[in-house]
């Protein structure tokens, strides 16, 4: 990466500097100077031992260096869902990792499984911090030494969002401009952005490739369409290398169980169809409701594209990979393949086991009948195609975390 090799430069060409001035001391001032330089080594042979006691002395942070052979991504939202999934996968490829998320939403808990699997110095920091404070996110640019940045800190239930519209353009769009103007300042020139399908709206034709005409019809989607508008603005004057991947819906969790979705419970009103299906197989809730089953599909009921969270990040490290100086590229991230939600709710009774009770209501005012993505541009360019498309094992997996989890992280979580 660009800066990265201008720094280290710079640091080769002050080093000789120093070494040459050497070479000009007089020799009759010799004894002097060895005086000089036992008393030098004395005074920092103190120091050390001072700072020995201090308690950050131990390890010396690696964060705010740049590192040969090493490449430091800022996941933002790391202790979410999604984050923390792809924070694993990067720790795991031998990234250096600093995640930043204000747990507002996500959970401590996550973060803690994470630094238990990578405790070695130099590897993950976790800094508590709101995207919303420019403040603090330009000093923690300015204290670290990052090579990209993969954004993934939002709000994101589309319901929540028609309520609460503000709290969606801040926390989606506005932070999303601080991040960026973190970056120019600081000349982090890599960003991978989490956007959305939302951003398509109703689309007319089926599937959806990144051709298809961007009308959001809902907040979430707006404002994240804005995001998306504001970086690729940007992007034309810079020399940013920038991805734009723009999910489906998300489901599963890592198949080794070390990490699953846990949303707040306030939000399981407006919750996925996941957490809804794992929450009827435990009996929180009475049953599934499906709304809508005279659609123009095979069963009636929606349609939809569901893509595993293992495959999600994969097309994330994929996207870090590939991403080049000067240009965008823009992606979606699906299986290519859509469902019905009523396949959805047979694969999540035969994955929990549990004959859950299913109510078909009218349809949802705002609900679209089909939503599929076309896979060919990011098969094609960047060698990812989504290998996790059994829904029942996907399903299985994360109901497998769930049942060991039952209230969550909330368990190992300690009160902050
Ligand atoms: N889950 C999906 O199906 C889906 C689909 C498409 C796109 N996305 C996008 O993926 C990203 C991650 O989603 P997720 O499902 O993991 O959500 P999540 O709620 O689990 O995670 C979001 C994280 O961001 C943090 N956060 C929010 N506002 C913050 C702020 N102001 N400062 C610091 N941290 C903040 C939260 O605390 C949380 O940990 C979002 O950008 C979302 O829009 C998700
Ligand atoms: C994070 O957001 C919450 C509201 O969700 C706020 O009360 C809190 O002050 C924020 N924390 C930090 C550290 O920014
Ligand atoms: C979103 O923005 C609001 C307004 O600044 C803030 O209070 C809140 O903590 C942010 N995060 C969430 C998850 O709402
Ligand atoms: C594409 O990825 C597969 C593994 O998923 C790999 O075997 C293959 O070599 C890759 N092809 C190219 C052109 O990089």
């Amino acid at each position: 990466m660009l800066s990265l090799t201008r720094t280290r430069n710079q640091a080769r060409s002050n080093r000789t500097l120093s070494l040459g001035g050497m070479d000009y001391v007089e020799p009759r001032k010799k004894s002097n100077l060895v005086v000089k330089i036992l008393m030098a080594a004395a005074l920092t042979a103190l120091c050390i031992i001072l700072l020995k006691q201090s308690p950050n002395f131990n390890t010396p942070s690696q964060f705010p260096h740049h590192e040969t052979g090493v490449t430091h991504v800022l996941v933002t939202g790391g202790a979410g869902y999604i984050g923390s999934h792809a924070a694993l996968r990067l720790l795991h490829d031998f990234y250096r990792v600093t995640i930043v998320d204000n747990l507002s939403r996500g959970n401590l808990g996550a973060i803690k499984v994470l630094q238990q699997l990578f405790p070695q110095p130099g590897r993950l920091q976790f800094i508590h911090a709101d995207l919303g404070d420019p403040k603090a996110v330009h000093k923690i640019f300015a204290e670290n030494a990052f090579d990209a940045v993969m954004h993934f800190a939002a709000v994101a239930y589309v319901g929540e969002s028609t309520l609460d519209p503000l709290k969606y353009y801040h926390n989606i769009t506005s932070n999303t401009l601080v991040v960026l103007e973190a970056m120019a300042t600081h000349g982090v020139k890599t960003l991978i952005y989490s956007s959305t399908c939302a951003t398509y709206g109703e689309p007319e034709k089926t599937p959806i490739t990144e051709q298809t005409p961007q009308l959001p019809i809902n907040p979430y989607g707006k404002a994240k369409k804005m995001a998306e508008d504001i970086i690729l603005d940007f992007h034309k004057n810079s020399d940013m290398a920038v991805m734009i991947l723009r999910y489906f819906n998300v489901i599963g969790s890592d198949p080794e169980g070390r990490l699953g979705e846990a949303p707040r419970p306030e939000l399981r009103e407006h919750g996925r169809i996941s957490s809804a299906c794992f929450d009827a197989a435990r009996g929180i809730i009475p049953g599934l409701k499906v709304r809508g089953t005279d659609y123009k599909t095979s069963d009636g009921t929606c349609i939809r594209d569901y893509i595993d969270v293992t495959d999600l990040v994969g097309a994330h490290v994929k996207a870090l990979e590939k991403v080049k100086t000067g240009h965008v590229g823009i992606y979606n991230v699906g299986t290519g393949r859509g469902r019905t939600v009523k396949e959805f709710v047979e694969a999540c009774k035969k994955a929990t086991g549990v004959p859950i009770k299913v109510d078909f209501l009218p349809r949802r005012p705002g609900d679209y009948a089909e939503v599929f993505s076309d896979s060919t541009k990011i098969r094609n360019e960047l060698n990812w195609s989504a290998k996790y498309t059994n829904l029942q094992e996907s399903l299985q997996i994360a109901w497998r975390w769930q049942k060991a989890h039952l209230n969550g992280y909330e368990t190992r979580q300690v009160k902050s």
